[in-house]
């Protein structure tokens, strides 16, 4: 089925190839504002606020009966995820989550935000040429469009435009959550951006472009969840904002050492032509 699906698309997707060039420009420009006390949303900030994007995605398995990865809100209708987290059979997202416990409020530092909700998928596309460590990217469309707030709002995806080298990355996830030891409240670490070929070193395989290497020698949390954002703080037309670079795709990532993501920026034509397809399906 998702084979018929790729096939269509690539006979259509030159006729979606966008004509906008030469300047870059924001997937949703409503990305990772806040109208909060002018409030840098994302980073290195832990607090119930600051990542409103993340996304837990709800796929069932044969084997465990319920598989659990992170995903991220990119626009008011679609979700970035890891291309293996995308399972056959009825997908879910829960968004507006930062403690995963039942209770009906999170609350940290005297703040409340209301209490998750959970939408239906009813697309779901694959990169075509995923192949376990390659092109590990994937879109989820959700059965209604979801309004924002100051809990429930999409990272910032770049669009024509090299991103440039950081030095530093966050990752958030509420970490081994497949466990019954996941972490309630969402975890955010710092990660260094190394060379892809430390992570060939380490890991023992072949990377390229499409791949971002990062990782911590000193921190000992556990974070990010697969399919799960890589992302920095940069500013954009004078604001600050967070940025989506990278994807948690697989390696050492879950606690401390190297870990290998999907390169977001080499994939913004294949977000943009599913965004395009499932827009008019
Ligand atoms: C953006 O963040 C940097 C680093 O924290 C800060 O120095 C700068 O003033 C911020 N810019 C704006 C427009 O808020
Ligand atoms: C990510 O992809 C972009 C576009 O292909 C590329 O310019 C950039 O160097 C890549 N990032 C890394 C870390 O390789």
């Amino acid at each position: 089925m998702v084979k018929i699906v790729f096939s269509v698309i690539g006979l259509l997707a030159c006729l979606f190839i966008r004509t906008k060039e030469g300047s870059a420009y924001l997937l949703d420009p409503d990305c990772a504002v806040s109208r909060i006390r002018g409030k840098i949303m994302g980073g290195r900030d832990t607090d119930i606020l600051s990542n409103p994007w993340m996304v837990l995605v709800i796929a069932p398995t044969l084997e465990t009966g319920v598989k659990f990865c992170g995903g991220s809100l990119i626009t008011y209708r679609f979700v970035l995820t890891a291309a293996h987290c995308i399972k056959d059979g009825p997908m879910k997202v829960r968004l507006g989550e930062y403690d995963n416990q039942y209770h009906m409020k999170d609350c940290s530092s005297g703040i409340c935000i209301p209490r998750y909700f959970i939408v239906d998928v009813d697309r779901k596309m694959t990169h075509k040429e995923y192949n376990g460590h390659k092109n590990d990217i994937g879109i989820l469309r959700m059965s209604e469009i979801i309004p924002y707030s100051d809990f429930v709002r999409p990272i910032c995806i770049l669009i024509d435009e090299e991103m440039g080298n950081v030095p530093l990355f966050s990752v958030t996830g509420w970490g081994g959550t497949r466990t019954s030891d996941s972490s309630k409240v969402l975890q955010v670490a710092t990660l260094e951006n190394f060379d892809r070929n430390q992570c060939a070193e380490s890991l023992q395989s072949e990377f390229d472009v499409g791949h971002i290497c990062a990782g911590s020698y000193t921190s000992d949390s556990c974070n990010g969840d697969s399919g799960g954002p890589l992302s920095a703080v940069r500013t954009y037309e004078g604001h600050n904002r967070t940025f989506q670079y990278g994807i948690v795709s697989f390696g050492l990532h879950s606690c401390g050492g190297l870990g290998v993501y999907t390169n977001v920026t080499h994939f913004t034509g294949f977000i943009l032509r599913v965004l395009e397809y499932l827009r008019n399906t």
